[in-house]
């Protein structure tokens, strides 16, 4: 049997779910929830600041095609390139994230970007 307390307990853990599960969806979570163990090859900054990449930087990406291959204006920080450079293992850093959310960019199959 539940005590009173124990009821609003499971209530609220309940109520919270959904702003529990956002955290992890997102990568946004604390250090308290589960998330995908990135491997940061060389410490300091990215190419823009953090927060901004784990959301954008697919969208950067395909801006930075769309630029290289139409306009002819290649930003080699900014393209896999960059990426590269800094995070050299796709398997530890990419996928991780790739992976722990489902997605899988079908960039590969023309890029080369090392496993
Ligand atoms: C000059 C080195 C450098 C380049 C170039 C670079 N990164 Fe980063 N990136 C980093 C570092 C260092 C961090 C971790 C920063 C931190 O801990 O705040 C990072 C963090 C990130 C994150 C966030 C990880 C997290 O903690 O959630 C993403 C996503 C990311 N990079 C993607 C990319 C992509 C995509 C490219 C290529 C377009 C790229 N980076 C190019 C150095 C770089
Ligand atoms: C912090 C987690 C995280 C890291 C690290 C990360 N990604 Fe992603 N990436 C995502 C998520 C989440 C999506 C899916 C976003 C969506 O569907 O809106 C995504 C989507 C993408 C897409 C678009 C795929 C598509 O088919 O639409 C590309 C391209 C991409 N990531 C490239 C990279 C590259 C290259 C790296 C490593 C340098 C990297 N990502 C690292 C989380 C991450
Ligand atoms: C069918 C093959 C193919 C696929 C799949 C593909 N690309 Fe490309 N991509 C190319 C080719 C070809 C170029 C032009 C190469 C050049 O001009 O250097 C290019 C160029 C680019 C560039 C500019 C390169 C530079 O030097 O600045 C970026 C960035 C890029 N692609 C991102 C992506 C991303 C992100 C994905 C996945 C969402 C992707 N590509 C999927 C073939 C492909």
């Amino acid at each position: 049997m539940l005590t009173r307390a124990g009821s609003v307990v499971v209530f609220l853990a309940v109520l919270a779910f959904p702003f529990f599960y956002n955290l992890v969806s997102t990568g946004y979570s604390s250090s308290a929830t589960a998330q995908p163990q990135l491997k940061i090859a060389k410490p300091g900054k990215c190419v823009e600041d953090t927060a901004w990449m784990r959301k954008n930087h697919m969208k950067m990406l395909i801006h930075v095609r769309e630029k290289a291959v139409r306009e002819g204006v290649r930003s080699v920080d900014h393209s896999f390139h960059g990426c590269i450079n800094c995070h050299p293992k796709r398997e530890e850093f990419c996928n991780r994230c790739h992976d722990y959310v489902g997605v899988k960019p079908e960039c590969w199959n023309c890029h080369h970007y090392d496993l």
